[in-house]
């Protein structure tokens, strides 16, 4: 009988260690379904992503360890996935440990270990202190262009 294993994430800047919690949730089943949470979710979350919904969801279809991806839309909705979907396993990164336990009545519910040092706040931080460095520069050249043109 096939083994269906369900999780769910925002997955903004796909990562390894995205990449690595995926093929361990596969390696738990034969098939792994991937609930995304939608720009207007993450919205109501309090999290703003740098990736849209769709390219998220095309990103994680383009990945071996991905069966099927869905639309998250609210905190609710995992028992009724988890029922209509017939998984058998519920599982997120250990970040999530204890959070969702009340659904081990329908479901054997893990959590794994996440990877360390990366994450989608790490990139979106890196990402922006980049930028402020270009910026940096920028108005250092244009402080220096204005300099040369008053000595005119
Ligand atoms: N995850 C993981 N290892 C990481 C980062 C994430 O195993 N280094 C797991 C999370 O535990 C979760 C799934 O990947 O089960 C999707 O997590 P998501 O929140 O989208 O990724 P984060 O990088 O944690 O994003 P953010 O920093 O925005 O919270």
């Amino acid at each position: 009988m096939t083994k269906t294993v369900i999780t769910y994430g925002t997955f903004d800047m796909f990562h390894v260690g995205h990449v690595r919690l995926l093929k361990r949730l596969r390696a738990l089943g034969d098939r792994l379904l991937v609930g995304c949470s939608t720009d207007e979710f993450n919205a109501l979350k309090g999290k703003r992503g740098v990736i849209p919904y769709e390219q998220r969801v095309e990103m994680l279809l383009a990945c071996r360890y991905v069966d099927d991806v869905f639309p998250e839309h609210d905190w609710g909705q995992k028992r009724d996935d988890i029922l209509h979907k017939k998984a058998d396993i519920f599982a997120m990164g250990d970040d999530w440990a204890g959070k969702f336990d009340d659904l081990g009545d329908i479901t054997q519910v893990i959590y794994l270990p996440r990877t360390p040092s990366i994450s989608s706040t790490e990139l979106r931080r890196v990402s922006a202190a980049l930028r402020e460095e270009q910026l940096s520069e920028l108005r250092n050249v244009l402080d220096h262009l204005n300099r040369v043109v008053k000595s005119l």
